[in-house]
């Protein structure tokens, strides 16, 4: 049976840091995945998280099956977390998922179980797992562009539509619209009737917390429907633990029992029901005060550390004669930032420095120490200008193959 499977496409993201990792130059920089590394090139376990677990190790609980929707107590606290007042989560449900891809996948499901062959716009260009997530839940796929673009091309969103929105900290670009856009967009839902679905991977870790959740805590308010997918991969660090949760604003309390079945149903069939650890973290965290100060203050350090990375990197591509470059990155927030480079130029940044982001530009601001940021802003630089004779440069066809 096996050998009539064709050669299936391979993810370009993990393609990447297979390279990396099989690249032997000691000072190559892997920029690729959206993960927080700290000063020392780590990715560290938050303190926070650390002594909630040690307290639920001390609790010594049980692991017996936790019920379709997970953890409650964590999808409470992740309710009050992401909506902020009593009146938002009194009118919304929270499922926890496989993190927030699982949130996704869920909350595509439960769209089409509404209705079948709905449109879901998603932004051009996206994060590279949003098409495929949709696509595979049978939904059918259109593109907006961001973020100039966005305001007039998502006029043509109709009712009954979805509009998947990242609700800070854009991947891949780094640009976030307005909080006037912000407004119009909801104005726009309201006028035409389509239903946002807002993707929060990266809040904390743009403008802060609560700043970061004001568009989707705007969105709550003025839109009686509204999905929203959480991860708590990235700010409570917590990525291999699978930690997120599907939220749902509904109109009433028996649509929103409904929504929590059709998406117990679809957890159901895929994988049953959750893993409880990273749940039970972020619970233990959210509900005790002092745990819950020291994470917000470990999330605010890991944001300062992102902006003073980008701000170094504008002050150095600015003192080597990129001032372009570096006001295109002055605006952007969050892990990620879009580097004005063609396919070509990340593809020689790859041969001639070992500095890996993706071809279309996305490199992980968060991933690189501060005594790197001189290199990489070199290595930018360097990439940009006219292409060198081939010494140096690796073979063509590799990932690490310069441009002609
Ligand atoms: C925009 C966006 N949404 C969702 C996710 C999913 O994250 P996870 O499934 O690891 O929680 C990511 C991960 O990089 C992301 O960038």
């Amino acid at each position: 049976m096996l050998e009539l499977l064709a050669a299936p496409p391979v993810d370009p993201l993990w393609d990447l840091s297979a390279a990396f990792a099989a690249d032997p130059r000691p000072e190559r920089l892997d920029l690729v995945l959206g993960v927080y590394r700290d000063h020392t090139g780590a990715t560290p376990v938050m303190a926070a998280v650390k002594e909630a677990e040690i307290r639920l190790a001390e609790r010594a609980g049980s692991k017996e099956y936790r019920g379709l929707s997970g953890n409650t107590a964590f999808n409470r606290a992740m309710l009050s977390m992401v909506l902020g007042t009593e009146a938002r989560t009194a009118r919304a449900t929270a499922v926890q998922t496989v993190a927030g891809t699982g949130a996704l996948r869920l909350l595509a499901d439960l769209v089409r179980q509404t209705r079948p062959g709905t449109t879901v716009w998603i932004s051009d260009p996206a994060y590279v797992n949003h098409r495929p997530i949709l696509e595979g839940a049978g939904l059918t796929v259109r593109t907006y562009g961001y973020v100039d673009r966005m305001m007039d091309d998502l006029r043509a969103a109709r009712r009954g539509d979805v509009v998947l929105l990242q609700g800070c900290c854009h991947n891949p670009t780094g640009s976030d619209p307005s909080r006037a856009t912000w407004e119009e967009l909801a104005d726009l839902a309201e006028t035409n009737g389509w239903v946002p679905f807002v993707d929060l991977a990266y809040h904390g870790l743009g403008d802060g917390l609560d700043a970061d959740l004001w568009a989707t805590r705007m969105l709550a308010d003025r839109l009686p429907e509204v999905l929203i997918a959480v991860s708590c991969s990235k700010n409570f660090g917590l990525y291999s633990d699978r930690t997120g949760c599907a939220v749902v604003l509904g109109p009433s309390r028996l649509t929103l029992r409904r929504v929590e079945t059709a998406l117990q149903n679809s957890a159901r069939v895929m994988y049953s029901m959750p893993p409880d650890h990273g749940a039970a973290v972020v619970a233990t965290v959210l509900e005790d005060t002092g745990l819950r100060a020291t994470w917000r203050a470990e999330l605010d350090a890991m944001r300062d550390r992102i902006a003073a990375n980008r701000a170094d990197l504008v002050a150095h591509l600015t003192s080597l004669g990129r001032p372009d470059v570096a006001a295109s990155l002055q605006r952007q927030k969050g892990m990620f930032s879009m580097l004005p480079l063609t396919p070509e130029q990340m593809r020689r940044m790859r041969g001639r420095s070992g500095v890996y982001g993706t071809d279309a530009g996305r490199v992980n601001i968060a991933g690189v120490c501060a005594h790197r940021i001189p290199f990489l802003a070199q290595s930018i630089a360097t990439a940009l200008d006219r292409p060198a004779a081939s010494s140096g440069d690796a073979p063509a066809g590799s990932a690490l193959a310069p441009a002609p």
